[in-house]
């Protein structure tokens, strides 16, 4: 589900996503048939929520407390659809309706650029995130995932080993994204990189992603 204003995951998804309906229709109208949010993908595991029509949403956002409502009862409507997993894609930032889907959430993926500037901003991010918990008591932070590795570049492995030196080893996923021009070319052609030509790769590196998060969530569900 997409939850950002901009709508970049429908997008590289599917080219009609900026006329679909989608998350933002729903905060408005909470009485809108999800049926008609849920679109098929050309994966069959995969159906996507579009970011759907803002409108003033994103500029004033929702009333205190009613986004929060709305995301909740629409996760525990695909639950009850037989989704397994719901990921929510959110705008940067820790207000408006990124802090009510963490709000409604179970566990949060950061998904950070190895540079420098990005990096200084963990320590901060972390501490808002332990504060929300006391709005939310279930959410767990599942990991830090750095994105745009260079390993060429000495900032981007400066910036990957300070993480390392700031973080506790479990809040670090041990895969990185590297830089891939890939990306580019597939978000030109609308298309998700491990859909590309030569995407196997690209697709490796998330699927490495994929089995670290299903044993991070596996090791909340025993938690619990
Ligand atoms: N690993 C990568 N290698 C090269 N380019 C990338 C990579 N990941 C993303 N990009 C490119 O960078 C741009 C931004 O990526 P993306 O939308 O994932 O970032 P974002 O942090 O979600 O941005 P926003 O805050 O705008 O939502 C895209 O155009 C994408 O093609
Ligand atoms: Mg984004």
């Amino acid at each position: 589900m997409d939850a950002d204003p901009q709508g970049s995951v429908g997008l590289s998804l599917t080219r009609q996503s900026r006329v679909l309906p989608g998350f933002y229709d729903l905060m408005a109208d909470p009485v809108y048939p999800i049926d008609r949010l849920i679109v098929p993908t050309r994966l069959e595991t995969l159906s996507l929520v579009a970011a759907g029509q803002t409108s003033d949403y994103e500029l004033g956002g929702g009333e205190m407390g009613v986004t929060l409502h709305r995301v909740r009862e629409f996760l525990r409507s695909v639950e009850g659809k037989g989704y397994e997993v719901c990921i929510v894609d959110t705008a940067a930032g820790l207000f408006g309706a990124t802090a009510d889907v963490l709000s409604a959430s179970s566990a949060v993926i950061i998904p950070q650029q190895a540079e420098p500037l990005g990096i200084r901003s963990v320590p901060k991010l972390m501490s808002v995130l332990a504060r929300m918990r006391v709005v939310n008591p279930e959410l767990s932070v599942l990991g830090l995932l750095l994105t745009m590795m260079q390993p060429g570049l000495a900032e981007s492995r400066e910036a990957a080993q300070s993480l390392k030196d700031i973080l506790p080893s479990e809040l670090l996923f041990q895969t990185m994204i590297p830089r891939d021009d890939l990306f580019i070319r597939a978000s030109a052609r609308g298309l998700p990189v491990g859909a590309m030509e030569n995407g196997a790769g690209a697709m490796a590196v998330f699927d490495r992603v994929r089995m670290e998060v299903e044993a991070k969530l596996t090791a909340m569900a025993q938690r619990k």
